[in-house]
């Protein structure tokens, strides 16, 4: 983003700074040291990571995440693709598929998409989803840290990746990893849209001591863990992983909900990173 601060249509403020905490925010975030998860507890959390994620699917079903429905205009601005074309489109950490579904549903007719998470019971939503269709996507299950993806997609395929919080619920020792399995799959010129929680956002600040396991990485009630990034640790990660950075900022949002009445300000980070051509078969 050229600017400093830009508003996109749908009320998203993109901006380039650092949240500044009060002193209030400081000391709960001071506070959250006092007591940490133990090594011998992270070491288990990451051992069981993909039971916690299936867990959290059998409690909370297709309920939880918020479809995450882009419109064609707001999903054209993000990527320029030629609607006569074949894309193949390719997510990371489906989910339940919140990203998918939206985009099958508004049309997309020259989309083929292909959905994947390490969650078998995830998957199995998505299969059972009335909008499931064997020759528009295909879901299946793969772990991002290891090479299983590749067992249903071959490298150089997708011309569109996406890993909408999912990098967050994954080990920092393993984010490389995940970048380098992302630019494996797409195509040289394909681009991964990525989104996720952003450096003291209001849920990094809520955090109770007994939740902290690194520097901005928690554990939530229910097992599963997450990160708070800034924008320069992103550009590390995908510059790393041999990506073009084609905008990487935090988003503002306000989260709204008229019936209970709240208003909270999230912080979120976004970024487009392109696979340069003249990598991989073309
Ligand atoms: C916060 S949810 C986001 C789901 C979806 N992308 C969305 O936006 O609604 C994080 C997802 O990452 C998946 N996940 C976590 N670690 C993973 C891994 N190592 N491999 C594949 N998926 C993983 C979880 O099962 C979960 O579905």
């Amino acid at each position: 983003m050229e600017t400093d601060k830009y508003i996109a249509p749908n009320g998203d403020v993109f901006v380039h700074r650092l949240k500044d905490l009060t002193d209030e925010e400081k000391e709960r975030l001071e506070l959250q040291n006092s007591r940490m998860i133990s090594e011998a507890k992270a070491a288990k959390l990451e051992r069981e990571a993909k039971r916690h994620w299936d867990i959290f699917y059998k409690r909370n079903e297709t309920k939880f995440f918020r479809d995450r429905h882009w419109t064609t205009r707001e999903f054209q601005e993000l990527i320029n693709f030629d609607p006569e074309q074949q894309i193949i489109f390719l997510e990371l950490g489906c989910g339940v598929g919140n990203m998918v579904f939206p985009l099958l549903e508004e049309g997309f007719s020259n989309f083929y998409f292909y959905a994947c998470d390490f969650s078998p019971r995830a998957i199995e939503f998505v299969k059972s989803n009335k909008l499931y269709d064997d020759s528009r996507i295909k879901a299946f299950c793969a772990d991002l840290t290891t090479d299983d993806l590749f067992d249903n997609i071959n490298e150089n395929t997708a011309d569109i990746a996406s890993l909408i919080f999912v990098l967050s619920a994954i080990n920092p020792t393993m984010w490389s990893q995940v970048a380098k399995v992302a630019f494996r799959a797409l195509k040289p010129g394909g681009v991964l849209l990525f989104r996720d929680y952003g450096r003291y956002d209001m849920a990094q600040l809520r955090f109770k001591p007994g939740h902290k396991i690194a520097d901005n990485y928690y554990m939530r009630q229910d097992g599963t863990r997450t990160y708070y990034y800034t924008e320069e640790e992103l550009a590390d990660i995908f510059s790393k992983a041999g990506f073009e950075i084609l905008s990487n900022t935090y988003v503002q949002r306000r989260t709204v909900n008229f019936k209970e009445g709240v208003d909270v300000p999230r912080i979120f980070v976004q970024g487009k990173y392109k696979k340069p051509h003249g990598i991989g078969s073309e």
